[in-house]
């Protein structure tokens, strides 16, 4: 097992934290390391022996559109955010919103919030008459990894026609993303609001990318607890934006997802938020 000192500590990559183990354990100092009677749990685990990578990869057909996504099959047993690793239910939802309106993408400039395996803003690109104007962010450096092995999977890179991959920390980086890329005309997110202390930096940083004029965010999510919808509706307000809640039930594409959720005693809902004319 892998000591780890404070400068070493400083050096994991953003988005990964030290395992609960390591914060919990007493302090080590020279003394403590020459002491034959070291105690077990002032020992710090190395955050990278937590993290599955062994990612297969699988088709995904949504309405005659295939995605081939690399992700795991199972939300793996750490306590840092790894969520990003796998196809969560409401990206589905979001990509078959898509595959249904694909005039909404066109050559209009689009941004992909906490992607994951980016099933959402993949979808997205393949509707795009140039790819390029897509950009699928995250926050966490792992998931960056497989996020940009399913850009090179699913368009040619080498062409140029590849939607672009980019760290994003709500909140805090949306400035300097607004200084680097500008405002976008669609925004997506698919079930990236179950922290409640993230939803406000989220619609924060929408405020600030989202395009005054014409802009569109959509978010999609499952609902497992009812704090959320009130919540978002609160935090968009405060942003500036108004909002609107698409009808699922009244299309017959998203019966099967709504009554598989319905089973589990959760909601399916799909929300456009904008800024008011
Ligand atoms: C539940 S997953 C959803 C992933 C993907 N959109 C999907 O539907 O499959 C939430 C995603 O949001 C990202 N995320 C969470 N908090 C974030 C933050 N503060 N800034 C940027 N991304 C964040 C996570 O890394 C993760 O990829």
């Amino acid at each position: 097992m892998k000591m780890l000192n404070q400068q070493e500590d400083e050096k994991i990559p953003l988005g990964i934290k030290p395992h609960p183990i390591a914060s919990e354990s007493k302090e080590t100092t020279n003394d403590d390391t020459e002491d034959e009677d070291v105690d077990d749990s002032s020992i710090f685990f190395d955050p990278e022996i937590f993290i599955d990578t062994s990612y297969t990869s699988s088709k995904l057909e949504i309405n005659n559109t295939s995605l081939e996504i690399w992700a795991l099959h199972s939300a793996s047993s750490t306590d840092f955010d790894l969520t990003g690793q796998i196809v969560w239910p409401a990206c589905r939802v979001l990509a078959l919103y898509l595959s249904h309106h694909p005039g909404l993408i066109g050559d209009r400039k689009t941004l992909e919030l906490g992607a994951g395996v980016g099933v959402a803003g993949l979808m997205a690109a393949k509707f795009s008459t140039n790819p390029n104007n897509v950009i699928l962010t995250d926050h966490n450096e792992k998931v960056l990894d497989v996020l940009q092995k399913n850009i090179d999977v699913n368009f040619d890179s080498a062409q140029e026609k590849a939607p672009l991959c980019a760290m994003l920390e709500w909140g805090s980086d949306a400035d300097i993303f607004k200084n680097k890329y500008g405002t976008f005309e669609v925004i997506l997110g698919a079930d990236v609001i179950f922290w409640p202390d993230a939803i406000p930096l989220l619609f924060q940083t929408v405020g600030k990318l989202l395009k005054k004029k014409g802009g569109v965010f959509l978010l999609s999510y499952i609902n497992r607890n009812n704090i959320y919808s009130q919540l978002l509706k609160t935090e968009a307000r405060s942003s500036g934006l108004d909002y609107l809640e698409i009808d699922l039930n009244e299309s017959e594409h998203f019966k099967d997802i709504i009554s598989q959720e319905k089973d589990a005693g959760r909601t399916v809902h799909l929300f456009k938020f904008f800024f008011p004319e």
